[in-house]
């Protein structure tokens, strides 16, 4: 969570390119935005809790007079979003300015000694500390990397932070620990920044930071210290993600060009078999069973996983949350392949777990983000090649992360045929995508009156005035999703989804789960999706369908053209292509589900990108 991104300039202003790099990075982190920047012995100075187009119109952030400087978006941790905690944070003197990413666990502490030193501090974070500290360090004659050095030997916790100061003019001095920082090389543009989307436009040349590694960017050139400050090369990789990949290309959100890209994302996830191949041959005669780790999304993607590999490899599989992992870590072994899933590879829950698994057993790493902390912590590596995903609700990762799972299946069971079906799916969801105007013209049910005509006034306050009224949705706050088996995963993720950009409250059940407790909440008021894609448990769902209608829920049947039962039982339904079976329905029945969570997002006047509260990755336990 949160983004930051530092940039030297020789001879050019640096503003206008911090702002369009930290813009890029407004996924991260949107409750506050700031920039600064060094120029004439001095540091300018724009920040303010807000969008950052809002706090852009407000104070003009590309007008700052300077050739370095450093730029936060914030999802804050310590301290409401508000001006002052806004980073930049400067030291008392305002001559040094520091940004950053995590959480400083000791920095209660800090602070206390400091302000015995007579420090004085403005803002509620943790992070005042640093330039703070930086500033005590420097007064004992140290220069700005050494006193960075000694910084990181005294503070606790994650970070990725940069430190300008203007007794060392263009120069900016970046760290990290477990929380993200590459570097950007170009010609006569150096940059740090906490993902790439930041930096693409201006250069693909990047290098990886280690562990409390320093780097250290000046107008002419980048150099790199390992953790014994000795001068060190790295490697730099040419990444082939275009700057447009981190653009709307004319699409009104992230979230639905993404969804857009899912067939594309389908196709180029299909190009990692041969690399799935090798991984399987060289750990399939050593592994008994594989448990999967993920958060969120990625755990829903896991979930088919377990399913799939059961039934086609018939090695037992668990699937974890990252973040409980460790209650259950003592029964690894070193026949068990451990499978980290996760767009970012930065989340922290699912790192501590990689690094723990690591210690006694296999382990494989499925992410999107070259060059990610997963995947350079993991045995191996597969790559879901979905490009950038900026929109805060994963949709194209999730379908790449299914890819990767249903080559990784078959290929571990022999299944070719299961692999020859893949590659019609892209198909399926241009089919899909071809009839969202039905979902965006049934989400606009969702919609709510801003201004309520008079002569309804009276209805209205009427308790439940809306409430029971099957063609109307505007009321809805509760859902329901049912799936059995494949199915299940789908109807989780498609909640999940729902309440992230449209916060309406959703709830994911098997099927036959129902009847056991939260049937007792289905009424006229909650509509339900049915996920009945044509294959073995159609029964059953259907029967579960009949419990909830019988209750009084309005049902939107997701199921295969033709379906006539289905299509005589829904009061809303939307249709797939029958070729699509339950083994492969997760790639394809989710698509109508991400649409309807946009769609009723974007009908309720909410911003699907940045729904309140989320960051793209969270980088704290
Ligand atoms: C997905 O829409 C969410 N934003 C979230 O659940 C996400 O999947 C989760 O935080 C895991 O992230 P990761 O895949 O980057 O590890
Ligand atoms: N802990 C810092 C703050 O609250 C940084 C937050 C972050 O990494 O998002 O300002």
């Amino acid at each position: 969570m949160c983004g930051i991104v530092g940039c030297v300039l020789k001879n050019k202003e640096v503003a206008p390119i911090l702002f369009d790099s930290i813009s890029k990075l407004e996924y991260r982190g949107y409750d506050s935005i700031g920039l600064a920047t060094g120029h004439n012995n001095k540091i300018n100075l724009k920040k303010d809790a807000g969008k950052v187009a809002e706090v852009d119109a407000k104070l003009d952030l590309k007008d700052l007079d300077g050739t370095y400087g450093i730029a936060h978006v914030r999802w804050a941790t310590h301290g409401d979003p508000s001006k002052v905690n806004s980073h930049p944070h400067l030291n008392n003197d305002g001559t040094i300015a520091v940004v950053h990413n995590g959480i400083i666990e000791n920095y209660l502490s800090i602070k206390k000694e400091l302000e015995s030193e007579g420090y004085d501090f403005v803002s509620d974070t943790d992070t005042e500390v640093i330039p703070n500290l930086i500033d005590k360090y420097m007064k004992t004659g140290l220069d700005l990397t050494q006193a960075v050095r000694k910084v990181i030997n005294v503070i606790e916790g994650a970070y990725a932070l940069a430190a300008i100061s203007v007794s060392e003019p263009n120069r900016i001095v970046a760290t990290r620990k477990d929380s993200p920082l590459i570097v950007g090389i170009g010609e006569e543009e150096y940059f740090i920044a906490s993902d790439s989307p930041a930096i693409l436009k201006y250069t693909n040349n990047i290098a990886y930071l280690e562990k409390d590694e320093l780097v250290i960017l000046d107008e002419d050139g980048v150099s790199f210290l390992d953790e014994n400050d000795n001068l060190i090369g790295k490697d730099v990789e040419v990444i082939q993600w275009s700057p447009d990949m981190a653009e709307k290309e004319g699409f009104p959100h992230f979230m639905i060009k993404e969804i857009n890209e899912q067939s594309t994302t389908i196709r180029n996830t299909l190009n990692e078999k041969d690399n799935v191949q090798f991984i399987v041959d060289e750990i399939k005669e050593d592994i008994n069973k594989v448990l999967f780790v993920a958060c969120g999304t990625s755990y829903h993607a896991s979930l088919t996983g377990k399913y799939l590999i059961e039934s086609l490899a018939e090695i037992q599989t668990e699937v974890l949350l990252a973040s409980e992992f460790k209650y259950s870590a003592s029964s690894l072994n070193e026949k068990t392949l451990v499978i980290f899933i996760s767009q970012s590879g930065e989340t922290a829950d699912t790192l501590k777990a990689l690094d723990i698994a690591n210690k006694s057993s296999k382990t494989l790493a499925i992410v999107n983000v070259r060059g990610s902390s997963a995947t350079r912590r993991a045995d191996y590596t597969i790559y879901t090649q979905a490009g950038p995903e900026i929109g805060v609700a994963a949709t194209k990762t999730y379908i790449g992360q299914l890819v990767a799972i249903y080559l990784l299946a078959s290929l571990l069971g022999d299944n070719e045929n299961l692999i020859e079906k893949l590659y019609d799916v892209p198909r399926y969801i241009e089919e899909v995508l071809a009839k969202e105007d039905i979902i965006k013209h049934f989400s606009n049910k969702f919609k709510k009156l801003s201004k309520v005509p008079k002569y309804i006034k009276p209805i209205l306050s009427m308790p439940h005035a809306y409430k029971g009224l099957k063609n109307n949705f505007r009321h809805v706050e509760d859902m329901f999703f049912i799936g059995r088996g494949y199915s299940y995963s789908i109807a989780l993720e498609g909640a999940l989804k729902l309440k992230e950009i449209s916060y309406i409250h959703a709830e994911a059940y098997a099927g036959g789960e129902l009847k056991h407790g939260p049937i007792a909440l289905i009424d006229d008021d909650v509509p339900v999706v049915v996920l009945a894609p044509p294959g073995r448990d159609h029964r059953k769902i259907m029967s579960n369908l009949e419990e909830v209608k019988a209750r009084g829920a309005s049902i939107i049947g997701i199921g295969a053209i033709g379906d006539e039962d289905l299509i005589s039982k829904s009061d809303y339904n939307f249709l797939i292509n029958s070729e699509v079976d339950e083994l492969i329905a997760p790639l394809v029945y989710i698509v109508p589900l991400q649409l309807l969570s946009y769609y009723v997002s974007v009908a309720r006047n909410l911003n699907p990108d940045k729904p309140k509260n989320l960051a793209k990755c969270v980088t704290v336990e």
